[in-house]
């Protein structure tokens, strides 16, 4: 079909003196004062419950921007009957009108709403200008335009006729609701998680992370300015287990389209299961989650690619992509060299607020994800088969500061080694270079989780071998290169065993999970 061609939007470079640096960083000021106030969004209407919570920078946590309104049990409610009515004319609307609001959603993003969403994505995500460009203008836009293209490519595929015969598909959107769950960590993906089944002709019920809302209130303006009919996706925040238990209790849920932890997506898996003969059809369920993501050198790899695959890979945004690398697996006899770079790399980044464009880190989401990681590393401090060799200090009487660290281990079974830990902290594993083999075991063994992983070697043999090893260790592997930065229309994004089901966020995969189609056969 005929659609614009999509292409990756360029990323920005926000050098000094640059209008797009000055652009943001008064966007940022502005915002900063604003004191917004975000209600819920339902049917096209702004819902304030009176019912509300402040909205608090991470790096400023006693700083208020503004509020937002908290649902009840019947604003949920209402959002399922407004959205079940939205779907009578948006199901039918000829796909080429819903592509529209997507694509012209798309150049908002790109134009006139670049510097608002990054510094929504700057204020209450702690994100530096450099990792809010990427994440919420250039993979949002991404999304936006790629999915455009999938659709395409999905309605062309038909079947075969025969004479006398018409075979057809009709990709048809699901019958009821989908349910959006999005997290804090990318505004590329809070914004994809309810647009991708939106774009299929489905409606959307979507709760953003309660550490997002600032980037989803722009995302719905946003959406709103492009065309998009109201109650296709509604806006909710409040209490998750009452949202969740309204929402999947509903006859008409019909799926979920989640990115989070492990064990929420455990918990509503679970619910589903119990509710299951409650549903008029069996609910898509497609859930990205937690990660253990890991970087491993072959003794044949450059010692300051792999410094530099762990000190980007490890620490932009503070650890806090689900592809973070988070255990590292260094050969002995490039060790020392690593080190050095790594450690002189590391020293060299700045920290603070991310209004100042000299920082490269800033602080972590959230209180209980400094108390966590401040917990692993006072451990770290006091274990014998433990050793910080960088950072290892915090603070969090301003901002949730935790200071890039890197532990190393003579354990590989180290608990940060397995553990789950969502920030700027890594452990490596020195391993005798004639134990390749068996650290490749080691490494599939060491984690339930599949998410990213990266060998670096300059040896084909080696990274060939690394890759059956580790063949199902991770959904995105990377050969010389960092685990993180995956980018639409070029690598499909997902993994499978406890990181989720791996339908390839960015992907024919993704969307072909939003149709239900049906099969005609016309006899003549
Ligand atoms: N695109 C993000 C990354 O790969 C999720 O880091």
């Amino acid at each position: 079909y005929n659609v614009p061609k999509a292409f990756n939007e360029v990323v920005k470079s926000y050098a000094p003196g640059s209008t797009e640096r000055k652009e943001v960083l008064a966007t940022f000021t502005k915002m900063y004062n604003e004191n917004v106030d975000v209600p819920l969004y339902i049917g096209g209407e702004e819902i304030r419950t009176g019912k509300t919570k402040t909205i608090n920078p991470p790096f400023d946590h006693k700083h208020v921007v503004g509020q937002y309104h908290e649902a009840d049990k019947e604003h949920i409610e209402k959002a399922i009957s407004t959205a079940l009515e939205a779907k009578k004319k948006w199901a039918n609307l000829a796909w080429e009108h819903r592509a529209s609001i997507f694509l012209k959603a798309a150049e908002l993003l790109a134009g006139p709403y670049r510097a608002k969403i990054n510094a929504a994505t700057m204020i209450t995500q702690a994100k530096t200008v450099h990792q809010a460009e990427i994440d919420a203008a250039c993979e949002f836009i991404d999304f936006l335009r790629y999915n455009v293209q999938f659709m395409s490519q999905i309605y062309a595929e038909q079947p075969a006729s025969s004479e006398g015969v018409w075979n057809r598909l009709e990709h048809r959107p699901l019958e009821g609701f989908v349910y959006a769950i999005t997290p804090f960590n990318f505004t590329a993906i809070a914004g994809n998680l309810p647009a991708a089944p939106a774009l299929m002709g489905n409606v959307v019920v979507w709760k953003p992370s309660a550490t997002q809302i600032y980037s989803a209130n722009v995302i719905v303006e946003v959406f709103k300015l492009a065309g998009l009919p109201d109650g296709v996706i509604n806006v909710v925040y409040g209490d998750s287990a009452m949202i969740s238990e309204t929402l999947l209790g509903s006859r008409d849920f019909a799926g979920i389209h989640f990115t989070g932890s492990t064990r929420v997506f455990n918990d509503i898996w679970g619910k589903i299961g119990q509710n299951i003969s409650k549903y008029k059809t069996y609910p898509r369920i497609v859930g990205e989650t937690g990660g253990k993501d890991f970087v491993v050198a072959h003794s044949s790899a450059i010692p300051a690619q792999v410094a530099t695959a762990l000190s980007r890979g490890a620490f932009e945004y503070q650890g806090q992509k689900c592809s973070a690398a988070s255990r590292a697996y260094i050969p002995q006899s490039i060790w020392s060299e690593v080190k050095k770079l790594l450690v002189a790399d590391l020293a060299s980044m700045k920290m603070g607020s991310p209004g100042d464009t000299n920082n490269f880190v800033s602080s972590v989401i959230s209180e209980s994800s400094f108390d966590k990681l401040a917990g692993f590393i006072d451990q770290a401090k006091k274990d014998a088969d433990a050793e910080i060799i960088a950072g290892g200090n915090y603070d969090k009487s301003v901002g949730y500061f935790i200071e890039p660290t890197v532990i190393v281990t003579t354990n590989p079974k180290y608990s940060t080694m397995e553990t789950e830990l969502f920030g700027p902290v890594l452990t490596i594993y020195v391993y005798e270079d004639a134990k390749w083999e068996e650290t490749l075991v080691l490494i599939d063994s060491t984690s339930e989780y599949a998410l990213t992983g990266a060998v670096l070697s300059q040896d084909r043999y080696a990274i060939e071998y690394a890759m059956k090893a580790l063949e199902n260790a991770a959904g995105n592997f990377y050969i010389n290169d960092k685990p993180t930065g995956a980018v639409v229309g070029q690598q499909p994004f997902g993994g499978a065993r406890a990181s989720g089901t791996n339908d390839k966020a960015g992907s024919v995969l993704n969307l072909l999970r939003w149709v239900s189609p049906r099969t005609i056969k016309e006899t003549f």
